[in-house]
């Protein structure tokens, strides 16, 4: 290529930017080293978030499908339309400088023909300017990751509690407590590796089995409820900010009360306008002297 884009004013790819094979790379290095860095990832589902995050220093941003529950109040993930995901990995995208963007596949997108789910995919990084995606799964993948791969699509796996098969798994059950189901998530694990995901997400596993995994693939592991030995950690925004209506599981620690912030906001806000504080003569536009000092406002009727 002779010429190099840098997007406007805002650098996509620059000092910092956040990469798959930078993310290869730090797993690469010896753990414990100095050089030796996690990786840290957060959801985000649009532009303002997205980028307080950005900016913040987190290293990979994804546009989960847990936003139905979060952001549009469904009671599980399975009702999210590849449009819905679209809308907001876009807005997102807006948002984001340095952290890598990741957008989920939601339910029904990537379940039928594989050249169906790569026509999906495709649109992901088309149209909403995501850098990789996130597929459920793990041997079963196997073909679809390879396939999404080959078409120069870098793939996060996503193995252990995997919320789009609640139905399946009878609710959201942490995953590989007998023997036989640690054995067969860890094939899971290195069939998704074996197929070419960059990364592979282990969702509410025990830790011992979470640390087997990590040690066992050559690609970086992000945790979430898999305990503290993942290469990375995840969380779900609004668990981090308080932003929930129900009680958060036990891993998803909560970092500060945002709903209890915006609610006092916004009683006071109500307040003010009842009481006739707000707005304040401070906070009014003024017509100027020449209009003021006549005796009416002179207004057309
Ligand atoms: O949808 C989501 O937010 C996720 C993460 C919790 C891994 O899949």
């Amino acid at each position: 290529m002779s010429i190099i884009p840098n997007g406007g004013n805002k650098p996509s790819v620059g000092i910092g930017k956040v990469t798959v094979p930078e993310l290869l790379q730090r797993k690469s290095l010896v753990a414990g080293s100095s050089n030796h860095q996690k990786i840290t990832c957060l959801t985000a589902y649009d532009y303002a978030m997205a980028r307080l995050v950005d900016e913040a220093g987190v290293d990979m941003l994804l546009v989960g499908d847990s936003l139905g529950m979060v952001m549009l109040g469904y009671e599980s993930t399975l009702p999210v339309t590849i449009e819905e995901m679209l809308h907001h990995t876009k807005a997102v995208r807006r948002g984001v400088q340095r952290a890598l963007l990741v957008a989920d596949m939601p339910y029904g997108t990537y379940h039928g023909e594989i050249s169906e789910a790569l026509r999906n995919a495709i649109r992901f990084v088309k149209e909403a300017g995501a850098e990789a995606v996130k597929v459920e799964g793990g041997e079963r993948r196997l073909e679809l990751i390879a396939r999404l791969t080959e078409a120069e699509i870098p793939v996060m796996g996503h193995v252990g509690l995997t919320p789009q098969s609640v139905n399946a798994m009878g609710g959201y059950r942490v995953q590989g407590k007998t023997p036989d189901s640690a054995e067969q998530l860890l094939r899971d694990a290195r069939a998704v590796e074996a197929a070419g995901a960059f990364a592979i997400v282990l969702e509410g596993i025990p830790r011992e089995l979470a640390t087997a995994i990590t040690r066992t693939v050559r690609v970086p592991t992000i945790g979430i409820g898999a305990g503290p030995d993942c290469d990375g950690q995840i969380l779900v925004l609004h668990d981090v900010l308080g932003l929930t209506f129900q009680d958060a599981p036990k891993f998803a620690r909560r970092y500060a009360s945002v709903g209890e912030v915006i609610s006092k906001a916004v009683r006071e806000y109500c307040e003010d306008v009842q009481s006739g504080t707000f707005p304040s003569d401070a906070e009014s536009y003024h017509a100027p002297d020449v209009l003021k000092r006549r005796k009416e406002f002179p207004v057309r009727r």
